[in-house]
């Protein structure tokens, strides 16, 4: 059993594979189609997520997608049920298991991520049916005194507890302590939460008794915040990341997948492509789980439209196939170019037709 959540942890960065976070919430894709005036329906997120599933040569660069709720229980236009898509793709269903962040009690611009309550039960009908790992995400936000440590310590208690749960249901936790952009603050304040955050998560995760090897970290990178008057160079965000997550992050853990926060999708690549080609030790594979930095020149291609799907599965095949190569430190500008292949899947070739 122990050696399955070993097993499936570490297939999902081997092979400079990485993660698709395609879990928005109903409300947060739908202010993402709306910006493109794309009406959002179930329907309509169907067809969008389908779309991702069945890109073009996706199982080569994608091991593993992360699913709603609400996709993890919808059918393609064939019939067949979006988790099983994905398997056919050779991708691992994952599914977000946290019900958000939520004011914290007495701790004003806070959040602790809720959703424990009832959560073994629901682990137990994703796995049924298909998910192989999970995800919880908590958020942290820095700023005029914050975060404080009522803060850290709740977001680090939950996900540990989150975490435990997981492994007790044979999924694959997916940890993930997203430290804002958003704020003025600097490259080093950045560093120091990001370090003090990691500290207190790894903390409750042993509390927990939580098997490391058995489990994947999704961070933020170290970056300036979006408001810093002081940007920082691809080098200085990859040194401080580096820098941050080998102090921090004990070796037996499989896996780093970073979360895009809201760089743009080129600088994503960019960055994780700069952390892989330090020199120095490296115990984790490090690759990516990015949600924006995947899908929007995906959204912008497709647009809600049918005759836009080809399009845009391409557009989501050569951002994962750039991400790909920078989880291995291999990426190429050339790479933004070169056809990613143009064969359709089935599935696109049907929704056409229909
Ligand atoms: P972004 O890459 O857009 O930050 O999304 C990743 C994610 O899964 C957030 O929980």
């Amino acid at each position: 059993m122990t050696q399955d959540l070993q097993a499936v942890a570490t297939s999902l960065v081997s092979g400079g594979k990485g993660i698709l976070a395609a879990d928005e919430t109903v409300g947060t894709l739908t202010r993402r189609f709306t910006a493109l005036d794309i009406p959002s329906t179930e329907e309509s997120r169907c067809t969008y997520r389908q779309m991702l599933f069945t890109a073009p040569g996706v199982g080569a660069w994608i091991s593993g997608a992360i699913m709603h709720d609400e996709t993890i229980r919808q059918r393609g236009s064939s019939g067949v049920p979006l988790p099983r898509m994905l398997q056919d793709a050779g991708v691992l269903p994952g599914i977000k298991v946290d019900a958000g962040a939520k004011p914290l009690a007495g701790s004003p611009g806070e959040t602790v991520t809720e959703g424990l309550d009832g959560l073994r039960d629901r682990l137990v009908e994703y796995r049924q049916l298909g998910a192989r790992f999970a995800k919880w995400r908590a958020v942290i936000r820095i700023g005029a005194g914050l975060p404080t440590d009522a803060c850290v310590s709740a977001n680090a208690h939950a996900l540990a507890r989150y975490a435990a749960l997981c492994q007790e249901q044979q999924l694959v936790p997916i940890v993930e302590p997203e430290v804002l952009m958003e704020g003025s603050h600097s490259l080093e304040r950045c560093e120091e939460v990001t370090g003090s955050v990691l500290h207190a998560v790894f903390n409750a995760l042993f509390e927990q008794g939580v098997l490391l090897e058995g489990m994947l970290l999704k961070p933020n990178m170290v970056v300036p915040g979006q408001e810093s008057p002081k940007p920082a160079s691809v080098e200085e965000v990859a040194n401080a990341t580096l820098h941050c997550l080998r102090r921090h992050v004990p070796a037996t853990v499989p896996g780093i997948v970073f979360l895009s926060g809201g760089q743009d999708a080129g600088q994503a690549t960019i960055h994780l492509d700069a952390i892989n080609r330090l020199p120095g030790a490296k115990p984790w594979a490090i690759s990516f789980s990015y949600g924006r930095a995947l899908q929007d020149p995906a959204l912008a291609a497709w647009r809600g439209r049918n005759d836009n799907l080809a399009a845009g599965a391409e557009a989501l095949s050569r951002r994962a196939r750039c991400n790909s190569a920078a989880s291995l430190g291999s990426y190429t500008d050339g790479m933004e170019k070169a056809p990613v292949g143009s064969a359709e899947s089935r599935a696109q070739r049907e929704m056409q037709d229909d």
